[in-house]
């Protein structure tokens, strides 16, 4: 399976695979690039056909949250429905400024610099965070938007496969290790605390992409750095997206005052690019508010949860599961992830391939605070019956 042009973005570097796009659409087995034409957050509407939404990043359900909407509607008539214009220069709306107060404050940074997305935030944070470092280390199958970041940065890259591969590559000249809190491919929540530590022990520097934990993972959702007893401080950087629990858009870097004043000051993804929209930085304002105040969606989310734990558990489903909202069913194989999908979707499951270019080839399930029971069991039907056709209970997760 080939690199992707457009990893799609649940799936990092889930690769549309070759044979090419026409060839499987012949099959009836392109996956990507779906129009959902209308979500109401645990279902989509994907060609005239209402689905189980397992294919979301949308864990806490706040995209369709009447709180988030009546902010964003809010912000978008007193400021307008765009900025027109770089932060650094005429598009710093005061939504986002008071945003990017709130995230340093939430996550306990000394200061934090809002980008257009978490990928522009990642493109502007790793060449800056790693001055005074010779190398750049992260996963082998790390998201796209850190291995890119990792090519702009222009240093010697060292890749692992998994954390037990980690601490060799730990011996030599200072390094950025930029790891992933909750990982986007498995949910598997990274051992943040031994990786601290063996950072500071060996003098490198640790840059956490928290995209998948920030929101769900920690105190309140302060990620996966609060879960596991990290500070962010001159040697712990923390970089994430506001676009998946935050349901928004943009993302932000977080770390001391230094490191914000120079990304301000140079980092070109966020200087010669848009600043937030203010419906995008008033409903994450009002994500942080929900966050911050609200028991009952978390609670939901871990009740659903365990329910689809258990519901794979009861009808022997081999799956993979790491305590997040995030289960993964091998497949075997590319084609056999694209078969999988497929017929998933036929028999009403919107779920994310991964192909072999982003993690072992497995369907990425994805569970939120809304789904009801009826969704739950409708799903997990679906799932038994997909995964007896295509004998995936013989394939080793
Ligand atoms: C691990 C990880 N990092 C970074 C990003 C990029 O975030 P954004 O979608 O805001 O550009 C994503 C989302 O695709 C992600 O899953």
């Amino acid at each position: 399976v080939s690199a992707p042009a457009v990893p799609p973005a649940a799936a990092p570097a889930a690769a549309p695979a070759s044979p090419p796009e026409e060839k499987l659409r012949e099959l009836g087995l392109y996956p990507w690039f779906r129009v959902v034409e209308a979500s109401d957050g645990p279902t989509v509407i994907i060609d005239g056909r209402r689905l189980v939404n397992l294919a979301s990043n949308n864990y806490l359900a706040l995209a369709n949250d009447a709180r988030l909407i009546d902010a964003a509607t809010a912000a978008m008539r007193r400021w307008g429905i765009g900025v027109t214009g770089s932060r650094a220069l005429n598009g710093n709306a005061a939504a986002g400024a008071e945003l990017e107060r709130r995230v340093a404050a939430f996550t306990g940074a000394e200061a934090a610099v809002l980008f257009p997305s978490g990928y522009h935030a990642m493109a502007g944070a790793v060449p800056i965070a790693a001055r005074g470092c010779e190398r750049i280390v992260h996963a082998a199958r790390a998201h796209g938007s850190i291995a890119d970041a990792a090519r702009a940065a222009s240093r010697e890259t060292g890749t692992f496969d998994d954390f037990d591969a980690l601490e060799p590559l730990l011996h030599g000249s200072r390094a950025l290790v930029v790891v992933e809190g909750v990982s986007a491919a498995d949910g598997r929540i990274a051992p943040l605390g031994e990786i601290a530590a063996l950072c500071a022990r060996h003098g490198h520097r640790l840059l956490i992409d928290d995209s998948h934990g920030f929101g769900v993972v920690g105190r309140r959702g302060r990620g996966t750095l609060d879960h596991s007893g990290v500070a962010i401080g001159e040697d712990v950087v923390l970089v994430t997206t506001l676009s998946k629990t935050l349901a928004s858009n943009g993302g932000f870097a977080a770390g001391t005052r230094r490191l914000a004043e120079q990304l301000r000051n140079e980092a070109t993804p966020l200087l010669y690019s848009v600043g937030l929209t203010p419906a995008a930085a008033a409903g994450a304002q009002a994500a942080l508010d929900v966050l911050e105040t609200d028991d009952a969606l978390p609670a939901r989310l871990a009740a659903n949860v365990a329910a689809f734990a258990e519901g794979l558990q009861a009808r022997g489903i081999p799956h993979r599961h790491h305590g997040t909202p995030v289960f993964t069913v091998a497949a075997g194989s590319d084609l056999r992830v694209l078969r999988t999908v497929a017929m998933l979707f036929e028999r009403g499951v919107f779920s994310v391939p991964l192909t072999a270019a982003a993690a072992t080839p497995a369907v990425r399930l994805s569970i939120i605070a809304t789904h009801d029971g009826q969704q739950l069991g409708d799903a997990l039907q679906a799932l038994d019956e997909t995964v007896t056709a295509l004998r995936l209970r013989e394939v080793r997760p």
